[in-house]
């Protein structure tokens, strides 16, 4: 019998026991496991911990306020970096899916290797491995599963941390119901996978300032409407990508010359396979007609209609 308030309580006492006096590294995604994970630590070992949340410009709107926001007044001790600037100076010109994937990857190394020396020293590393994580070392939570995309062993000597991993034996489910338990709020809690590489493999081809705003402000008309109709939690998964794509409109008297947002929401058990969302019609319409208005670097709203396979979730 699965007794969350109870698993709470043994997961604290392990992570004492581990950690003892020790200080502890945590790197922040904002998603569910890395928050969870910090709202348990910081219940454990308190100040001792250090929650680092890099902003690599490629996040949603809004999105580093809302971790902030989560986090910090449920104790965690969070620092947010500001390292926009030389994501984008890294990623500039780059249009290659993999490539960028590897300079974010790269980057994201460098910029918390640098908070770890910062605020450091440090004995532990914390990781929110889970269970399916063990057994099969794909998915995680992106960028702050340093692990499962960079491997721990090859950081420098003088950042040679124990691992704490306290999530290894839980499934997501569980993870959600302890965050449940331990206040996360449920814009957190109950939140999409969104990929460590971020809004980077969603804006197609090499990327831009102008490029990323214009795509957070059509994914958060998007996310926000799925949530206002009720349809986010029937979704595995839901995002908007930006087209190079640029097509003639029309708007008013005027012809316009502008980009195609695509929409994309999927169900899904493992992510391996994916079907389309079957979204209402009257729903799609609301979201295009929301922003052709109210993003006007948009004159054409497609919806993905293709499964994985053979399409993936992303597009790039
Ligand atoms: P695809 O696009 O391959 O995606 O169908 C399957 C799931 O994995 C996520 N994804 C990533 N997550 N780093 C990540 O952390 C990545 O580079 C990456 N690429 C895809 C994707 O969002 C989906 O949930």
């Amino acid at each position: 019998d699965w007794n969350a308030e109870h698993i709470i309580e043994e997961l604290v006492d392990g992570v004492r026991a581990q950690v003892g006096d020790g200080r502890v590294l945590l790197a922040i995604s904002g998603g569910v496991d890395s928050s969870t994970l910090g709202l348990l630590l910081a219940r454990a070992v308190g100040e001792k911990l250090t929650a680092v949340f890099i902003d690599h410009g490629l996040l949603r709107l809004g999105e580093r306020e809302q971790v902030e926001a989560a986090l910090r007044p449920l104790g965690v001790n969070l620092v947010t970096v500001d390292a926009r600037a030389e994501f984008m100076a890294a990623l500039e010109g780059v249009s290659d899916p993999e490539q960028k994937r590897k300079i974010i990857g790269r980057e994201f190394i460098r910029a918390f290797e640098r908070e770890a020396r910062e605020y450091g020293p440090f004995d532990f590393l914390a990781q929110g491995t889970l269970y399916p994580d063990v057994i099969e070392s794909a998915g995680g939570e992106g960028a702050a599963n340093i692990k499962s995309h960079h491997n721990v062993g090859g950081l420098p000597d003088d950042l040679a941390f124990k691992l704490v991993e306290p999530f290894r034996t839980l499934f997501k489910d569980e993870v959600r119901e302890i965050a449940r338990l331990l206040g996360l709020p449920d814009a957190v809690r109950m939140r999409h996978p969104f990929p460590g590489p971020g809004l980077a493999i969603r804006c197609l081809g090499a990327i831009s300032e102008e490029k990323l705003d214009i795509l957070k402000r059509v994914d958060d008309i998007f996310i926000s409407g799925l949530r206002e109709f009720g349809l986010y939690d029937g979704c595995s998964q839901a995002l908007a990508i930006l087209t190079p794509i640029q097509s003639v409109g029309v708007m008013g008297d005027e012809r316009t010359y502008s980009y195609t947002a695509a929409l994309r929401a999927v169900t899904t058990d493992d992510f391996m396979t994916a079907e389309w969302a079957r979204l209402p019609y009257d729903f799609l319409a609301t979201m295009s007609n929301r922003i052709v208005n109210q993003v006007h670097e948009i004159n054409r709203v497609v919806y993905d209609i293709t499964g994985k396979p053979p399409a993936t979730i992303e597009w790039e």
